[in-house]
């Protein structure tokens, strides 16, 4: 059976077609202000990737926060199970994942089989956040994608002593202003995050080998922060970004309801 996940964050809509535990065709796009047209879209998208249709899907699972209005999934499960299902089919070790997106940052420990054994997150505030990271980078005048190759130019070890997104914005201007230099500032940023991250992540009694997932993990350096700040393996998993939307294309193989023709069009992707 093809399968969908679909999983619409608080600032990117992912998608995932699935057939027997292979990925078919995917795509990620902005949320902005409607999060259920968002996810129409990228679910459109994914399917034209691989020339297919609503109709040609056995089952479509949606997740995320936009997840749960969704009109054309089939049932709609928690992130956290999503992410723990994605994780496991990614990098079978995994023991701990670590979701740092737009607007919260979780920490689940998982089994072998992707059952979700305990989990906590942060959705109150930005610390810890891809947006905490956005709002710094801004302030900076910097772009996400050049945060990593900056980091790596830190020869400094400075720290933020405030996790409050808003007077962290201060504190950075002071810091450019005081003649720190712009990669220390950077690393400090990634690890102000990283530690957040990494202190929920140890109040579930931390196990070998941790995942990143989420958007964040494009950006080595907060990669590498947060292997520093957790004291256990960090792995990388290939879909990071992609991850809960995988988790629900594979939880759909057995929600069974079954729609339309399931012939598979295309053997793009496979
Ligand atoms: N090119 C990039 N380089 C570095 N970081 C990036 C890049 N693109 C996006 N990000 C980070 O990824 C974050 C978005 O991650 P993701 O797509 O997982 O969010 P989301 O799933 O919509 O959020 P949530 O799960 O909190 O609802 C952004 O806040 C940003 O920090
Ligand atoms: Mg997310």
């Amino acid at each position: 059976m093809i399968t969908a996940g679909c999983d619409v964050g608080s600032l990117t809509a992912k998608a995932v077609v699935m057939e027997q535990g292979k990925i078919l065709g995917s795509s990620i796009q902005k949320v902005r202000a409607h999060p259920e047209q968002a996810g129409q879209e990228v679910l459109e998208s994914a399917l034209r990737e691989v020339n297919l249709d609503k109709g040609d899907v056995g089952a479509i699972i949606g997740t995320g926060y936009g997840g749960k209005n969704l009109p054309f999934v089939n049932r709609c499960e928690s992130e956290i199970i999503c992410h723990s299902q994605g994780a496991v089919w990614q990098e079978p070790d995994t023991g701990i994942i670590i979701d740092i997106g737009g607007q919260d940052v979780k920490a689940i420990k998982t089994d072998a089989q992707g059952n979700v054994l305990r989990y906590i997150y942060n959705d109150k505030c930005a610390s810890g956040t891809g947006r905490f990271l956005e709002i710094i980078a801004e302030a900076l005048e910097l772009e996400l994608d050049e945060l990593g190759e900056i980091h790596d130019k830190s020869g400094k070890d400075l720290s933020l002593s405030n996790q409050c997104v808003v007077f962290a914005e201060t504190e950075v201007i002071s810091l450019v202003g005081e003649g720190e230099e712009i990669p220390d500032i950077v690393r400090a940023m990634h690890y102000s995050v990283s530690h957040r991250a990494a202190s929920l992540a140890r109040s579930l009694e931390i196990k070998p080998v941790a995942v990143m997932s989420g958007g964040v993990a494009k950006n080595r350096g907060m990669f590498k922060a947060l292997q520093d700040s957790l004291g256990t393996e960090l792995r990388s998993i290939p879909y990071f970004q992609l991850n809960g939307a995988i988790g629900a294309a594979i939880l759909a193989e057995d929600s069974g309801q079954i729609t339309g023709d399931r012939k598979k069009k295309s053997e793009v992707g496979q």
